[in-house]
């Protein structure tokens, strides 16, 4: 899904591809530096950095959930290169079937160097408007402290419903997160993103 570049970088939002694997498990261990640098990095990572074999399961598990319908992914490139992506799935593996199967959690990271150039804002907004066809609700969890990320949920239509108190423990620092939620069956695209996303109708 190509789309005409914007004026400040020229832009691709695309479907995922399975040689997008090697530059995402490059962006996940990324934060492992990132978060030495920044100990109040807004992402629950795992402990330990995760085993090439561990990334390979993941990203097999995402691409097999979009091939069946049951994820929305979508990749933005940059110069040729993914830089960022966002997912859109199922509350848990093999949600399909649950009561639950309508909501979708979503997740995104932006490469460090592409930050601050509307390249997530235009990937949430393919991405809720394909999550359209799968889900009726989306959610996410960001950390307190991520003002700026929850400023841009908000631009976008999430509110904050819930809290998760404590729900991170880094370094013995416990972090709450909150609860942000749309529902997708009334969701508009807010005014000032109307026709900005590349590819959207003028
Ligand atoms: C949060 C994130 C996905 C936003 O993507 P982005 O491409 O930087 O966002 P955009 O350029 O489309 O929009 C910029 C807005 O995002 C917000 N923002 C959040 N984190 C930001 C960051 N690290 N750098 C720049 N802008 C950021 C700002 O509110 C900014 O608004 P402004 O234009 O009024 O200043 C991205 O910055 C990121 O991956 N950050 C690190 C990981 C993270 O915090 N993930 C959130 C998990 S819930």
């Amino acid at each position: 899904m190509p789309g005409p570049s914007s004026s400040r970088t020229p832009l691709v939002l695309r479907e995922l591809r399975w040689e997008d694997f090697s530059s995402r498990r490059d962006s996940y261990y990324d934060l492992y530096e990132e978060v030495r640098e920044n100990p109040g990095l807004g992402m629950t990572l795992f402990r330990q950095r995760p085993t090439e074999a561990e990334e390979a399961a993941w990203f097999s598990r995402l691409y097999q959930a979009v091939q069946q319908g049951d994820s929305v992914v979508v990749v933005a490139e940059v110069g040729g290169r993914a830089v960022g992506m966002v997912s859109i799935s199922g509350t848990s593996p093999g949600s399909a079937g649950l009561e639950s199967s309508h909501v979708g959690v979503l997740g995104v990271l932006v490469d460090r160097g592409h930050r601050g150039q509307g390249v997530g804002s235009a990937m949430i907004l393919r991405a809720l408007e394909l999550a359209r066809r799968r889900f009726e609700r989306v959610r996410l969890l960001v950390f307190e402290t991520n003002v700026r990320a929850k400023a841009l949920y908000e631009r976008l239509g999430f509110r904050t419903t819930g809290r998760f108190v404590g729900e991170v423990k880094r370094g013995g620092r416990y972090l709450d997160e909150e609860l942000m939620t749309l529902d997708l069956r009334t969701w508009q695209p807010p005014p000032e993103f109307r026709g900005t996303a590349p590819g959207s109708p003028p």
